[in-house]
């Protein structure tokens, strides 16, 4: 049996928050560690373009993501680390895919179809505002998949159809022409807690609603300060179980940790103590490496280092892999 290879894209529109930590960096760091399988890791720059069109966004959540991962300890020896933009075989994939593509494969894609749907429902054109590239993006995501023949793609709920999608689009390939693809599986883990924002809704840039991972330790109190709660007074028995303070609080303590607020719920601790020691908790989870991402910030030199040496690692498999598949379609020189 051939080695599992996991691969998965962090795209660069937004600060990394809590939630994304807790839901996404953390368990993949730590799968990345098991050296019994490849991780490929990337920043899905072009990605950031669908969703973004702030040149300046861009840029600064790829260098806020890529010292991130860094500082919380990726191992970019092991696992490879890399930015799309730097593997030139990536858009070139994306075209060919494009060419064999069923169009009406992508016009059931949720995301374009949730757009349309906007639209219709608001009485505009069903096309308003949508590009190409929101149209084309699982293609995109495909060649992304495809390119490094990564057999497990770990995701959210949301992206499972899109690792459906460069399924399909690889099956269809391998068929029409060279049989050079890995089928992939989406890996969805149903362990790793979903975050409650501010607001008690999921923790989400578009929610507006999230704590940043690295910001200062008296913004980092400020944001916890700002958890809605009830008005239940100290004293008062609150519910732990409605309650995101508690929430978060479960995602960062241990077992006895959790059991022993539990309990405090039980007996009515103030919110602006529960809040204290939430604070505490993630605090010292992450003072350590918030210091080692402001020096990384502070040095984009030595990240960017990073960066282009994974590229060049992971262009040992696009260059070859792309070789095969212009052959396979007839791209290339005359003999
Ligand atoms: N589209 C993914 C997201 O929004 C990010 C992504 C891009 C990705 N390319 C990928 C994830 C390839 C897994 C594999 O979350």
């Amino acid at each position: 049996m051939s080695r599992q290879r996991f691969l998965t894209g962090i795209t660069p529109s937004g600060t990394p928050h809590l939630g994304n930590y807790v839901g996404a960096i953390l368990p993949a760091i730590t799968s990345s560690q098991d050296s019994s399988q490849d991780s490929f890791f990337f920043l899905a720059d072009y990605h950031a373009l669908i969703k973004c069109q702030d040149p300046a966004t861009v840029r600064q959540s790829s260098k806020e993501i890529a010292a991130t991962w860094l500082a919380l300890g990726l191992d970019t020896e092991k696992a490879l680390f890399y930015r799309q933009s730097d593997i030139p075989e990536i858009p070139e994939l994306t075209w060919i895919l494009s060419c064999n593509a069923a169009k009406g494969l992508m016009n059931r894609a949720h995301a374009y179809k949730a757009a349309v749907q906007a639209n219709e429902e608001a009485g505009d054109d069903p096309d308003f505002g949508i590009t190409m590239g929101l149209f084309s993006y699982p293609v995109l995501m495909a060649a992304d998949i495809l390119m490094f023949n990564a057999s497990h793609i770990p995701v959210g709920r949301d992206q499972i159809q899109h690792v459906e999608m460069a399924r399909d689009i690889a099956q269809r390939f391998n068929h029409n022409f060279v049989d050079v693809f890995t089928l992939p599986e989406a890996v969805v883990d149903d362990n790793v807690a979903v975050l409650q924002g501010l607001d008690g809704r999921k923790m989400s840039k578009s929610y507006n609603n999230t704590i940043p991972l690295f910001q200062g330790e008296k913004q980092l109190r400020k944001s916890i300060n700002k958890i809605k709660t009830n008005l239940l007074e100290p004293g008062e028995p609150k519910d732990p179980n409605d309650s995101t303070v508690f929430q978060l609080w479960s995602a960062f303590a241990s077992d006895d940790q959790i059991a022993s607020m539990r309990r405090e719920f039980e007996n009515g601790i103030a919110w602006g103590e529960a809040k204290k020691r939430l604070f505490e908790l993630v605090n010292a989870e992450l003072a350590g490496s918030r210091e080692r991402y402001q020096q990384l910030m502070d040095d984009p030199g030595y990240v960017e280092d990073v960066l282009k040496k994974g590229a060049q690692r992971a262009r040992e498999y696009s260059v070859p892999l792309m070789e095969k598949v212009r052959a396979g379609v007839g791209i290339g020189v005359l003999s």
